[in-house]
């Protein structure tokens, strides 16, 4: 890995042993984008970015009509100079004026990574992991800088870019849009892939042919939503799970966000993601700096598996954090499909002490738990325990649940407020809104407004509250509704713009204490499942509940989308009971049980209504699974059916060391003229042999692979099958 800066045609060049990324100043003031994909071992230039006298194409040196920023591949573009693809940064002053001249000026190289401070950001443990290169750039005029940071990893086909404002004028500004990063390219030959959905529906794969216009991806809902994902793949149309080149990008950011795909007139391509400027105006006061989130971009030439595989072990290893990075994940049983606001201490420990007897671990106690909570009309906000439902409290109930040998979970919702609350009436103020109207509500409920701290200490102390009294080991966060009503009475006029950013540094803030005050607590990610699962909250949760929807065939889908930039370990995975709440479809208990233990495993059903052969039955499952769970939460991950075809899900775990190897097939229904599937499995060793648990059947692992593996039939819908193999 190395970046260095070549003197004689003033060339930036990072690389590590599969990718180079290169800049270039031109005029001694432009910056160029050059190259980013497949390791050049010289870079020298061949594919230039020849420039002509073209229509309509402005020239900011009037003595060179060929030269024109709109033609240019960028680094950093911005507005008003004549290029008139999307900038990369928009800036107003008290005037309104937002012309600017920004022009390259200096350049850093250091080893290591900064932090961003505020905000979720990969890190390194050690200086020698990675190398950042800085550059600067400067309006002369109004004395604002720009500095962009590119990080290289050693070990990772990975760059991340971010980028900052700094107002070292004595004016105000407005800083309207500051994307994370932008990326030109030459060559346009790529498909456009991105992750969009709805509750219960989270994550869709969808890819289409790069047209002529742009693609915009966008939240503006005060999350990253599960409308939507900080996503976009640029693919080669011959680009396969297993071969051909990728290019994709991911915000580490849970608010809202933009993402564009933009082909210009010359066929040249741009990319960009960032905070959505749409919602955006940040009034930056002389001194001041803005920074944006950060972004990764990820270079693969193997398919999307090698896509994904980076991006599975970089955030395993280098976004997550704290002791839950790398121990296990417990085995939880949930009570939300089991109870739903039917809660009391009676049931709860029925359902604790069954779960101990089935190897549970975990025993979580979902919504309904808290003070007046009989639906979801009232409460959010009051975090004390229902003496009603729980007369002996929550010490009580975690010494209950301790003695039957498991560890307390507990769910909150702590951005919300409800309408009925002791709090709503104490700090009617707390709430976005605008003071013209009555706020928008949303499942009976109200955001609270975390621009203002004083809404996160009430918030951060409620909650230690809970956590400490109940001995809690984990805590499924939950966030149940979208920002309507922008307007914040803490901010002044001026702040208006920045609210729904605050909103998110603010929630950030809450987390980075409760990580630091309980290092030891599993925090669980969740927005009505999947609906903020993003980089930035697995900054500080390292997992999450991917959708509200349980049932094992609809998550097939959602699980293979989730997989594209998530390991399997960020998952939380739920058997629920049949007829799916969700969906009312029956499915074989085994069926759910090997779509649930493809992630982190848990259970979330009246498992007190059970007969005890399906009491049996997951209580071996669970043994089974725990058998395993190394292999599913640390080991590799591969998709193995095509996701186009809609009648079969397959994938594959290979643990760290190569040597235990799980294969699921799932039917989803049974077919008359049957076509045998194939699973070629993956990640194998071509020269090892691997024994095949259930029949005792030796193949190589060559053979495997590309000979593959065939399913026999089975005439029964939803059917499923795990295969183990072990090296030999
Ligand atoms: C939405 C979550 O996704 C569910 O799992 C459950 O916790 C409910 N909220 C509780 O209100």
């Amino acid at each position: 890995m190395k970046i260095e800066y070549r003197d004689d045609d003033a060339t930036f060049i990072l690389e590590n042993d599969s990718i180079s990324y290169v800049i270039q100043i031109v005029k001694d003031r432009y910056v160029k984008h050059c190259y980013f994909g497949k390791k050049i071992r010289d870079f020298k230039g061949s594919c230039k970015n020849w420039m002509y006298d073209r229509g309509f194409c402005s020239n900011p040196d009037e003595n060179d009509r060929t030269f024109s920023l709109d033609t240019m591949l960028r680094e950093f573009p911005d507005i008003n100079q004549g290029d008139y693809r999307h900038s990369a940064y928009q800036i107003e002053s008290e005037d309104g004026d937002s012309v600017t001249r920004f022009y390259y000026k200096s350049y850093n190289i250091y080893k290591g990574k900064k932090a961003i401070a505020g905000l979720p950001s990969v890190y390194v443990e050690s200086e020698d992991e990675a190398m950042t290169l800085e550059l600067t750039l400067f309006d002369t005029v109004r004395l604002l800088e720009i500095n962009l940071f590119y990080t290289i990893y050693r070990d990772y086909s990975v760059i991340t870019r971010s980028s900052e404002l700094v107002n070292k004028s004595d004016e105000s500004i407005k800083l309207k849009r500051l994307m994370s990063f932008n990326l030109d390219m030459q060559d346009n030959r790529w498909d456009v892939m991105t992750l969009s959905g709805s509750h219960t529906n989270e994550k869709n794969i969808y890819r289409r042919k790069l047209g002529s216009d742009t693609l915009l991806v966008e939240s503006s809902r005060g999350t990253s939503s599960p409308q939507s994902t900080p996503f976009i793949a640029l693919v080669r149309p011959e680009t396969t799970e297993k071969s051909g080149e990728v290019i994709a990008s991911n915000l580490i950011y849970s608010g809202n966000f933009a993402g564009f795909v933009q082909k210009s007139q010359y066929g040249t391509v741009r990319v960009q993601m960032g905070i959505n400027p749409e919602t955006f105006c940040w009034h930056l006061n002389p001194s001041k700096t803005f920074a944006s989130p950060e972004s990764v971009l990820v270079y693969s030439e193997n398919g999307l598996q090698g896509m994904s595989q980076t991006f599975h072990s970089f955030y395993r290893k280098r976004l997550c954090r704290g002791e839950y990075r790398d121990l296990a994940r417990p085995v939880l049983l949930n009570t939300w499909e089991a109870m739903y606001f039917e809660v009391s201490e009676e049931k709860f420990l029925n359902l604790a002490k069954e779960a101990s007897e089935l190897g549970v671990e975990t025993i979580v106690l979902d919504d309904g738990w808290f003070k007046g909570r009989l639906d979801d009309t009232s409460s959010l906000g009051d975090w004390v325990m229902d003496v009603k439902k729980f007369p002996k409290g929550l010490k009580y109930l975690s010494e209950q649940v301790e003695h039957f040998g498991l560890k307390l979970g507990i769910w909150l919702e702590p951005e919300m407020i409800s309408k009925k609350s002791d709090l709503y009436q104490q700090h009617p103020d707390w709430v976005i809104r605008s003071n013209r109207y009555e706020p928008i509500v949303s499942r009976a409920q109200y955001v609270l407004d975390l621009t203002n701290p004083d809404v996160c200490s009430y918030l951060i102390e409620a909650i230690s509250l809970v956590l400490t009294e109940g001995n809690i080991a984990y805590v499924k966060w939950d966030m149940n509704r979208h920002l309507t009503d922008l307007y914040s009475t803490f901010l002044s006029a001026e702040q208006q713009g920045e609210l729904s950013h605050r909103y998110v540094l603010g929630l950030y803030s809450i987390l980075e204490t409760l990580n630091q005050r309980f290092p030891h607590i599993l925090f669980e990610n969740c927005s009505s499942g999947g609906g903020r699962y993003d980089a930035g909250m697995l900054y500080y949760m390292p997992q999450t509940w991917a959708s509200d929807n349980t049932d094992a065939i609809s998550r097939l889908k959602i699980q293979q989308g989730t997989s594209l930039i998530f390991p399997a370990i960020t998952m939380g995975s739920h058997v629920s009971g049949v007829p799916n709440h969700q969906v009312g479809r029956v499915t074989p208990l085994k069926t759910r049980f090997h779509v649930a233990m493809s992630g982190n495993l848990g259970y979330e059903l009246d498992i007190t209504k059970l007969s005890d052969i399906e009491k049996n039955e997951i209580a071996e499952q669970i043994i089974f699974y725990k058998s395993i769970r190394d292999v599913v939460q640390f080991g590799h991950y591969y998709r193995l059916s095509d996701f186009t075809k809609q009648n079969q899900g397959g994938w594959q775990f290979v643990s760290e060391d190569g040597k235990d190897v799980l294969v699921t097939y799932v039917q989803i229904l049974s077919q008359p003229a049957y076509e045998i599937p194939i699973l070629y499995l993956n990640g194998l060793d071509p020269k090892a042999n691997y024994r095949e648990k259930g029949s005792g059947e030796i193949y190589g692992g060559d053979e495997l692979m590309y000979s593959g593996l065939t399913i026999p039939r089975t005439k029964e819908d939803f059917h499923s099958t795990l295969y183990q193999f072990e090296k030999i």
